[in-house]
Order: C-alpha cells, then sequence, then structure tokens
C-alpha cells in the first residue's frame, strides 16, 4: 500500500507531513467509527496546519488514505472503480476535520454518494484544538421521499455512542431488501439508469412514447432499465446534455439505486460523452449504442455480423480520438468489446485498420447476394418485401405466410438479415417474400449506411408489406417512423400493401375501425386462418392489378 499523503500539501513543513503519515500507524476498533485517539490526533494536526484533515478507514480498522484540504474542503484521491454487486459498499468511510464548528457540507455528502462510502464523519475542533462535536452521515435505501442520506444528530465527541459494526450491518440490510429484484442474477453492467430531455419541440405524448421505445430497447438488450429521469429545458446543454445539476441528481440516483450504467435517449457527441464520463465512474451508453450492442447480440449471418462490428468501430473510432479511459467504459458496456485503455495510438492504429478489412470482407459478402438476387431476377419471380417497425410480427408473418422458422422473438431487432422464401399461390404463381431490419424513429444515421444491404433488397421488390403493430397504442407514430425511413431511401413510390397485425389483442371492434381509417387490411401471424384476405391482397396488387403476368 502507497503510504503518502495527498492533497493540498504544498506549503507543509517536512515535520507536519511526517506527522500526518503517522496517521497510517494508527488502528480503530472494529465497533468504533473512529477511535478517540485518532479523533484527537486528526484535530490537533489539523489545527496546527490550519487546514482539514481525512482519513479513508477501511473495515479492517486499518487507514488506506491520508489527505489535507484546504480550510473549508478536502479532495479525496481516486479510491478506483467500483466493482461488485449493485447496492455493495465501498467499505471505506471517511472521517475528517471541520476548523469550524458545522455540520456535514454539501461536498461531504456528494462524496458520500458518489463514492459509495460506509460513511462520511466530521470532527469539528473546538477553541483549545480538541474534538468538539461528530456528525455522521450515512447512505439510505431507496425510499418514497426520495432522500438520498440521512444525517444522525450531532454528538459530542467524547460521547459517540455508535456502533459502527452494528450500524454498517443495518444499512445494507436495509439495501439489500429495498433493492429491486435480480439483483443476484442480474450483473452491475446490466442495470441501467435511463435520461430523457424533452427540449422545447418534445411534447408530453412524444415524450412518453420515446420513454417506452428507450424501455423496450434495454428489454431487447437484456438491460433491466431500473428508473427513467427526465428534464425539460428549451435545448440540450451542449456540454452534459441535461445541465450540471441535473446531471449531479441523475449520478446520485444511478448509485442510490444500484445502476452501473446511465443510458441517454439523446446521441451524445464525443465531446458530451467526454465530459460525462469526467464527472463518474459509471458506464455511459447512448441511444445508437444500445441499438449497436443490440445489433451485435443479434446479428447471425456473416454480413450481419460484419456490418455491426463495422458500426460500432465507426461509432466509437471518434470517440477514442477524445479521451481513450473513456472509450473503454463506452465500448466495453453492454454487448460491446472496445479497445482497451491504454495505448491509444496503436488501439485507433488497430481499429481503422479492422474497419478497412471488414469493409474488404463485405463487399464480397455484397457481391454474393446481388448475384443471388440477380439469379432470383432472371426467374422473373415477383419480390415481396416484408417492413415495419421493429416488433411488428415481420418475421412471425413470414413464418406464417411461407411455413419456415425465420427467428421470432419477442424482443426489438430479433432480425437483422434479410430472410427470403419462397410462397406459393394457386396456379403455379409464386413470390419471394423477404423480411427486413425493424424500422425504428430516428434510426441512427450510421445504423442507416451499415445496414444498406439489407434495405437494398427493398428497392428489388415489387411490392412491398408494411406490417403495423396494430396492438400498440404508438401504431400511428410507427406507421409515420416507417414512412419516413422509406421515403430517405426514395421508396415512397413502392406500391405497398399495409397489414394491421396482432388484431388478436384488440377488442370489440377496434380491429375493424383501424383497418378501415387506414385502409389495411387486419391479420394475425399467430393464426394463419386469417391470413387470407392478405394473400388475396397479394394476388390483387401482384397481378390482376397489371403489374406483372403469371
Ligand atoms: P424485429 O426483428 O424486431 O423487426 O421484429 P419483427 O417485426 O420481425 O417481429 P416478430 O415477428 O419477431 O414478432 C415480435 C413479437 O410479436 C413476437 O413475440 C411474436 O410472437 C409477436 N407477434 C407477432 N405477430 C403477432 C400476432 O398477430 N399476435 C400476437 N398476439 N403476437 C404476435
Amino acid at each position: 500500500m502507497n503510504h503518502q499523503v495527498t492533497g493540498h500539501v504544498k506549503g507543509l513543513k517536512p515535520s507536519q507531513i511526517k506527522t500526518l503519515e503517522r496517521a497510517f500507524r494508527r488502528r480503530v476498533g472494529p465497533d468504533e467509527v473512529v477511535s478517540g485517539e485518532l479523533a484527537t490526533f486528526l484535530c490537533d494536526i489539523s489545527r496546527d496546519i490550519g487546514r482539514q484533515v481525512g482519513v479513508l478507514i477501511n473495515r479492517r480498522g486499518s487507514i488506506e488514505h491520508v489527505m489535507v484540504g484546504d480550510a473549508t474542503r478536502l479532495m479525496l484521491p481516486d479510491v478506483g472503480r467500483l466493482r461488485g454487486a449493485p447496492g455493495r459498499f465501498r467499505g471505506l468511510r471517511l472521517v475528517h476535520t471541520h476548523l469550524r464548528d458545522e455540520p456535514l457540507s454539501r461536498d461531504d455528502l456528494t462524496d458520500l454518494t458518489l463514492l459509495r462510502l460506509d460513511l462520511v464523519c466530521a470532527i469539528t475542533i473546538d477553541g483549545g484544538g480538541r474534538p468538539k462535536h461528530v456528525f455522521i452521515g450515512h447512505l439510505l435505501p431507496d425510499n418514497p421521499a426520495g432522500k438520498l442520506w440521512e444525517e444522525l444528530p450531532a454528538a459530542p465527541a467524547h460521547a459517540v455512542g455508535i456502533d459502527f459494526r452494528r450500524l454498517m450491518a443495518g444499512i445494507e440490510a436495509e439495501f439489500s431488501r429495498s433493492a429491486p429484484r435480480a439483483v443476484s442474477t442480474e450483473s452491475a453492467r446490466d442495470r441501467a439508469l435511463l435520461v430523457h430531455v424533452a427540449t422545447s419541440g418534445i411534447d408530453h405524448a412524444e415524450s412518453e412514447a420515446r420513454i417506452a421505445e428507450l424501455r423496450e430497447l434495454c428489454r431487447t438488450a437484456g438491460v433491466m432499465a431500473l428508473d427513467v429521469v427526465t428534464q425539460r429545458r428549451p435545448t440540450l446543454d451542449p456540454k452534459y446534455v441535461v445541465g450540471r445539476g441535473k446531471l449531479e441528481q441523475v449520478l446520485l440516483r444511478a448509485m442510490q439505486l444500484g445502476a452501473e450504467t446511465v443510458i441517454f435517449d439523446q446521441d451524445l457527441s464525443p465531446g458530451q460523452a467526454r465530459a460525462i464520463s469526467d464527472f463518474t465512474e459509471l458506464a455511459i451508453i447512448d441511444r445508437t449504442m444500445l441499438i449497436l450492442a443490440i445489433f451485435a447480440r443479434h446479428a447471425k449471418s456473416a454480413g450481419g455480423k460484419l456490418q455491426v462490428e463495422l458500426a460500432q468501430l465507426k461509432y466509437t473510432l471518434p470517440r477514442l480520438v477524445e479521451k481513450n479511459t473513456m472509450m473503454s467504459r463506452l465500448a466495453g458496456g453492454i454487448g460491446g468489446r472496445g479497445p482497451g485503455e491504454t495505448k491509444l495510438e496503436l488501439s485507433r492504429r488497430r481499429a481503422r485498420e479492422r474497419i478497412q478489412l471488414l469493409e474488404k470482407k463485405l463487399a464480397s459478402v455484397d457481391a454474393t447476394r446481388r448475384l443471388r438476387r440477380q439469379r432470383r431476377g432472371n426467374r422473373e419471380v415477383p419480390v415481396v418485401s416484408i417492413v415495419g417497425y421493429t416488433n411488428a410480427g415481420k418475421s412471425t408473418l413470414l413464418n406464417a405466410l411461407t411455413g419456415s422458422d425465420a427467428v421470432a422473438e419477442d424482443k426489438l431487432f430479433a432480425t437483422l438479415d434479410p430472410v427470403s422464401r419462397r410462397l406459393r399461390f394457386p396456379e403455379e404463381r409464386e413470390v419471394v417474400l423477404t423480411d427486413t431490419v425493424g424500422f425504428i424513429r430516428d434510426l441512427p444515421p450510421d445504423l442507416v449506411t451499415a445496414f444498406r444491404a439489407t434495405l437494398e433488397e427493398l428497392s428489388d421488390a415489387d411490392l412491398l408489406i408494411h406490417v403495423i403493430d396494430g396492438s400498440d397504442d404508438s401504431y400511428e407514430s410507427h406507421i409515420g417512423a416507417v414512412d419516413g425511413v422509406l421515403s430517405d431511401l426514395d421508396l415512397a413510390d413502392k406500391p405497398r400493401l399495409l397489414a394491421l397485425n396482432k388484431i388478436d389483442r384488440l377488442t370489440g371492434n377496434d380491429a375493424e375501425r383501424r383497418a378501415t381509417s387506414l385502409s389495411a387490411v387486419p391479420v394475425s401471424a399467430l393464426d394463419r386462418k386469417s391470413l387470407r384476405p392478405l394473400c388475396a391482397a397479394i394476388e390483387q396488387a401482384l397481378w390482376k392489378e397489371g403489374r406483372l403476368t403469371a
């Protein structure tokens, strides 16, 4: 262990530093917050040098750090990244002096929370340089009042009747009782606090929809969303997205809930990601990274995997330039495997080389795909592509129509790779049906490029079936999002059929009403019989309206 005194040591005499170093030799009994002897020692030296003096004591009663501050505050050393179970305490308590008879400061309580200290204790000094009062604060588990910490009543220094071991055992028991279920099975990485900022153009309903979507994305990524912090402000804070004071609150809340990751609904610029990461040891993730993490989990084919890795590297490379330590957190976050924390230059070069290699490999995968499409084209079999918002039921519909079993999961983006199947109609007619990646509002531009190959298939389609999850309250905005992506891809004029899916979940005449107002065919992909009208509509669109000949 490094027994060096840290902090504001400039201007101290060597003899004073020597005295301070002697603190490392002291020990505190297992039941004491601080021994009377240590308290006297700290007050003595503190008065002598006119600065705050503090120590960090571990659970065994040994002193791990000795710090010197100025007259009003103390800077704590980097005590390392907190690992292990959520709700876990750092196993270090801060005991320090206050030159005046003042209670715990805002800084004391912020350190308590952000560093998850066992407790923080301030000893004030009387006129004779002896300990006067003791102020103690400790963390509180999640509670209805939203209180983060508890301050115990001030006690005369000579009569602190607190049994440290009992107090900690009680606090830890309360924390484990109040922590959300699954603490034991979910790793801390998979527990996140979500942050949404509603800027002036975003109304309440849109905020709700965005939050619901972010929650869905988390579920699909296997992340447990513990809570959502929302802030209304006219524009995003250029540096911290939410503003500094709010960011502090967000981080405190994350600590209280035992989250190790904060996920921003807004995409962060490399500068914002760095500024926020500078504040905290929690992993900072944005929406694009979350989507990329999901893509990474679900990509199945060689082409899909290459595209995801390429998109991840391209997204992280500019951030690598900014700050390497942050990168290791960002890229090492959910699902990602980022370059290491050190050797930034090497990581950047390797990343660039890897990008080149991936692009080359992808080009050859694209060529194979094109060939396959060409063969299909030569046979003059019409191509019908299924599009739709993520989780609308595209894969299920494809399976139901063709009797195949492409992946269908109740998670967003289960499908990443184009899947093609044949569908036979009477009179020896057949079509090729292709499934596509699920669309999503504001599909990050990097991802649109990355998934070009999947979406490229759409320009070859003779007909698009736009599948809508009719049971989702946001179905209208989902339709808008899909239409938006299609026009971005210059596909707005493609012949299109709307299929209102999941009508089995609708009651009364909701299905009929919604389908009529959208001119959509109502279906339930889980019930093959319900698909007949859709098949008839496909036939009608392809052959009877004279686009193609049988
Ligand atoms: P992405 O891959 O995310 O784009 O999803 P997708 O649109 O391909 O959706 P998928 O077919 O994976 O279906 C999503 C979930 O909805 C699955 O749990 C399906 O079982 C369910 N689902 C699909 N169609 C229906 C339906 O008609 N009724 C009901 N109740 N559930 C359905």
